[in-house]
């Protein structure tokens, strides 16, 4: 595909007019002012509109859309306990399945190329990702509350399994992590075992982390550690590692997770819906520590949107820290694209450049939201939504345009979701 005489979101920030952008073998071929000499197939009227890089949601639970507005209004242990554990025990594979293409529907929709899942019935999830044609990190979510090894979960069975069988799948667009589900699921001993794993197989590793403050100073309490130093001390910050929330971290911890490289997942309305707390953002990011973005799962956001993210992610750290040069919009949005694609292990996805991935999304500048446009990355983080994006591409290959979705059939998958959804009751 050539998009013609496009705005384009480069790396750094500038926003260039008049674009030519070819696309050939799933990336990004020719970047320049002038018509390119060769054929690119498709051409695509790009006046009025802004290309920029997909976003990655570095941290969802996708199947969740069953459940959302399930349960509300509750803090995190009965939320957990009370509603979503005894829904869970409802879902099946087929709803799994249903599930987690509609929620992969609506991430496609607000310009979503990538996402990092964990969740269980994976392979379910799998054949979603992969028909959908987006791009996941799937980990399988592992709990232990007994003193089994490792080896001895059928959870694990099915994330070793997993990994066999479909890392790297989907021409590189699905990839399998490792998980511990969080501190207060599991033990150390099945914690140490699985960072020994995810070492020895090369894999990324996905955790909970200090997401609630009973959590962390319960940690304390078990453990004479924090949850960072905890995990830090049975090595899983010694393979590649998402942390979601870090709502609770102290400055000890950040040092930790800047220093072992690990990528944050802040998920700011998840954290505020459960009244989890504020994480401290900006801090983390003065100490060097990486920070994407997450929506979370939508039984506790409700949406999947990453712009509703950027937005709230923004004006959170300035209300919080009473200081509007906090989080500027450069910041926000290389958390939502670039920074997402490297938590990921995805490097040459998240930026305009010539040979990255075509993971890209459009966006319509003759919106009411972007008119007038003083400021196109202001635009994008403070009055942009989902309802703005016309074109979402992934590997080079178009999954939405204006309003139609091109690998799901949309009305079949919402009438699939309505009718699993009544499983719970
Ligand atoms: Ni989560």
């Amino acid at each position: 595909m050539l998009f013609e005489k496009i705005a384009a979101l480069m790396p750094g920030g500038e926003v260039k007019q008049g674009c030519f952008v070819g696309v050939r073998g799933g990336r990004i071929d020719y970047i320049g002012d002038t018509p390119p000499s060769q054929e690119y197939g498709e051409r695509y009227d790009g006046r009025g509109k802004l290309l920029l890089p997909g976003f990655v949601n570095a941290h969802c639970h996708v199947p969740m859309v069953l459940l959302r507005g399930y349960a509300e209004d509750l803090p995190l242990d009965r939320w957990l306990n009370d509603k979503i554990f005894p829904a869970e025990e409802k879902l099946s594979g087929e709803a799994v399945y249903w599930g987690s293409f509609f929620g992969i529907a609506e991430m496609i929709r607000g310009g979503v190329t990538s996402f990092t899942e964990m969740y269980f019935f994976c392979e379910d999830i799998a054949r979603a990702v992969l028909e959908s044609g987006i791009k996941c990190n799937l980990s399988r979510g592992i709990t232990c509350f007994d003193d089994s090894s490792l080896s001895e979960l059928p959870s694990f069975s099915e994330a070793r399994d997993l990994f066999e069988r479909y890392h790297n799948s989907g021409d590189g667009r699905l990839y399998i992590d490792m998980c511990i589900h969080a501190e207060y699921t599991s033990t150390p001993k099945v914690v140490r075992e699985m960072a020994e794993y995810a070492k020895s197989i090369g894999a990324r590793m996905h955790i909970h982390l200090s997401e609630t403050k009973a959590e962390h100073e319960g940690c304390r309490h078990r453990h004479g550690k924090t949850p960072a130093e905890y995990f830090a001390s049975l090595g899983v910050f010694d393979v590649p590692c998402t942390a979601a929330h870090c709502v609770w971290v102290e400055e000890g911890d950040m040092d930790i997770l800047a220093e072992k490289g690990v990528f944050v997942a802040h998920c700011p309305t998840s954290n505020l819906k459960l009244g989890s707390g504020i994480g401290p953002v900006a801090r983390m990011l003065e100490k060097g520590v990486n920070v994407a973005l997450g929506t979370d799962g939508a039984a506790s956001n409700n949406s999947l949107d990453i712009f509703s993210e950027m937005k709230l992610a923004a004006i959170l750290q300035k209300g919080a820290g009473c200081n509007p040069e906090l989080m500027p919009v450069l910041d926000v949005l290389r958390m939502a694209t670039l920074d997402g694609a490297r938590s990921q292990g995805r490097q040459g996805s998240g930026e305009i450049k010539v040979g990255a991935r075509a993971d890209l999304a459009v966006v319509d500048l003759e919106s009411i939201g972007m008119t007038p446009l003083h400021h196109v990355p202001s635009g994008l983080v403070y009055s942009a939504g989902s309802r703005d994006v016309v074109l979402t591409m992934c590997d080079g290959k178009v999954l939405y345009k204006d309003g139609e979705f091109l690998t799901i059939d949309i009305e079949l998958v919402k009438s699939k979701v309505r009718e699993f959804s009544k499983i719970f009751g």
